[in-house]
C-alpha cells in the first residue's frame, strides 16, 4: 500500500517474475497490476482489480490497510489482467457495486459471470460523488479494447487512465524515477498494444486535452508524476512523422539471405540511413514491434521455403500487419533455389499497411555482382523516398 496523494493509494501487485503476457509479449522486465484506493469522506472506491494469478497480493494489501468496506469499484476495462479478481472482490465486499460502462459490463458479464444486478453504468463524462472527492468518468475508447475508459479525480488531478500511457515494467518505485528505461518500457508497451489503434489515441489524446492533469496513474508499470514525459512520448508516437529509419527484418537458412542483408543494411548505413536489423529465428518480437514505431521504410529478408517465405519472415509480416505501424515504403530481399513465390505470399500478407511496395531484390542461389548493384539501387531508391519525405540530414 503506497499513497499517491492524501487517501489514495495503489494497491495492486508487482510482478517481477512473469516473462511472458498473454502467452505472446515478451515481458523482459515483468510487469505489474495496479489498482488503487481512493477514499473519500463518505465512500470508498477501489479503481480496478489485478491479474487473477495476483488476487492474494490485492486483498492482502486491502486487508494490511484495515478497508473494512468498498462502495465501488471502477472496472476501467474488462480484460481479465485488470478485472480478473473482481469475482474474489465482490465477495468479499458484498455491498460493492461495479461501476463501468454498458459495453464494459456487458463483456464482464461474458467473461467473468458477474451478475447484472452487481452494475452502476456510467455515461462519458459522469460524476460520481465519494463525499470529498469526485470521480469523473472519460470514455477512452480503443485503448486499447473498445470499452477502455479512465477516471479523472477531480480535486486530485490525477488521471487513472486504465492501459493507456501504461508500461510493462516492474519496479519498486511507485513513481518514474528512471525517465530512460520507462521510457524504453512504454514504448514497448505502445508499439504492441495500442500502435494499431493510432488514430483513436490521437483522439483520445486531444479528449484530454483540456484536463489539468497532475499525476497519471496508468494500470501497468510506474506512475508518472511528470505527466507532459508520457503523454508528449505518445503525441510523437502516434503522429503522421516518420524517421530516417529502415527495420530489416531476415532469416537465413544456408547464407545467401544473410549475406544480402548483411550488404544492404552496410548500403544503408553508407547513405546515412539509420538501420534495425533482426534476425527473426532469436527475435525478440517486442524489439521489432518497437522499431516499427517511427521507420519510415521495412524491408524484409527471407529465403524460400517450400516455394513460399520462411516461417520467421512470414510471422514478421503478419505481425507488421497486425500492428499497422505508420510505415511509408515496403520491400523484399532475398532467395531462392528452383522456384518462389516468396515475394507474392508475402506482400499479399501486407494489406494493412498503407506503403507503397519498392522493387524487391531475389537472387538464384548465392547473391553475385547483379545482386549487389540491385542491391545498391534498392538502398538508392529508399534514400531518394526518405529525402522526398524531407527526413533526411
Ligand atoms: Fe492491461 Fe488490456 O489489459
Amino acid at each position: 500500500m503506497r499513497q499517491l496523494k492524501p487517501n489514495v493509494y495503489a494497491v495492486g501487485a508487482i510482478d517481477f517474475d512473469t516473462r511472458l503476457f498473454d502467452r505472446l509479449i515478451p515481458l523482459p522486465d515483468g510487469t505489474s497490476y495496479n489498482s488503487y484506493l481512493i477514499r473519500g469522506s463518505e465512500k470508498t472506491a477501489l479503481l480496478d482489480t489485478v491479474d487473477p494469478t495476483k488476487v492474494e497480493v490485492l486483498l492482502s494489501n486491502l486487508a494490511e490497510f484495515g478497508v473494512e468496506r468498498i462502495d465501488y469499484v471502477i472496472a476501467h476495462h474488462a480484460e481479465q489482467d485488470h478485472s480478473g479478481s473482481l469475482p474474489d472482490v465482490l465477495l468479499q465486499f458484498a455491498d460493492a457495486k461495479v461501476v463501468a460502462n454498458p459495453k464494459c459490463k456487458g463483456m464482464l458479464m461474458d467473461l467473468l459471470g458477474i451478475e447484472e444486478d452487481r452494475f452502476i453504468t456510467v455515461k462519458d463524462g459522469q460524476t460520481l460523488s465519494l463525499g470529498d472527492k469526485t470521480l469523473q468518468f472519460i470514455y477512452l475508447p480503443w485503448v486499447h479494447w473498445p470499452e477502455t475508459m479512465g477516471t479523472y479525480l477531480q480535486e486530485d488531478k490525477i488521471l487513472f487512465p486504465c492501459d493507456f500511457f501504461g508500461a510493462h515494467l516492474a519496479t519498486s518505485s511507485l513513481f518514474v524515477d528512471d525517465q530512460s528505461g520507462v521510457y524504453e518500457s512504454a514504448k514497448r508497451y505502445y508499439a504492441e498494444i495500442m500502435m494499431p489503434f493510432r488514430r483513436q489515441i490521437n483522439n483520445n489524446l486531444a479528449k484530454l486535452e483540456p484536463l489539468e492533469i497532475e499525476i497519471i496513474a496508468p494500470s501497468h508499470g510506474p506512475v508518472h508524476n511528470r505527466p507532459a514525459f508520457i503523454v508528449n512520448a505518445y503525441k510523437d508516437w502516434a503522429s503522421d512523422v516518420v524517421k530516417n529509419e529502415v527495420v530489416v527484418p531476415y532469416v537465413s537458412m544456408h547464407g545467401s539471405t544473410a549475406k544480402m542483408a548483411s550488404y544492404f543494411v552496410d548500403a544503408l548505413i553508407k547513405r546515412g540511413i539509420t538501420v534495425k536489423q533482426f534476425e527473426l529465428s532469436t527475435v525478440d518480437i517486442g524489439k521489432l514491434a518497437m522499431s516499427l514505431v517511427d521507420a519510415a521504410t521495412i524491408v524484409i529478408g527471407s529465403p524460400t521455403v517450400l516455394v513460399g517465405p520462411h516461417p520467421c519472415a512470414g510471422y514478421a509480416a503478419f505481425l507488421a500487419n497486425a500492428l499497422r505501424p505508420k510505415t511509408k515504403f515496403v520491400s523484399i530481399i532475398g532467395s531462392f533455389g528452383w522456384g518462389s513465390k516468396m515475394v507474392e505470399q508475402l506482400t499479399s500478407m501486407l494489406p494493412n499497411l498503407k506503403a507503397e511496395i519498392l522493387e524487391p531484390v531475389i537472387t538464384k542461389g548465392y547473391p553475385k555482382d547483379n545482386d549487389f548493384i540491385a542491391l545498391d539501387k534498392l538502398a538508392d531508391e529508399i534514400l531518394a523516398k526518405h529525402k522526398g519525405l524531407g527526413i533526411t540530414n
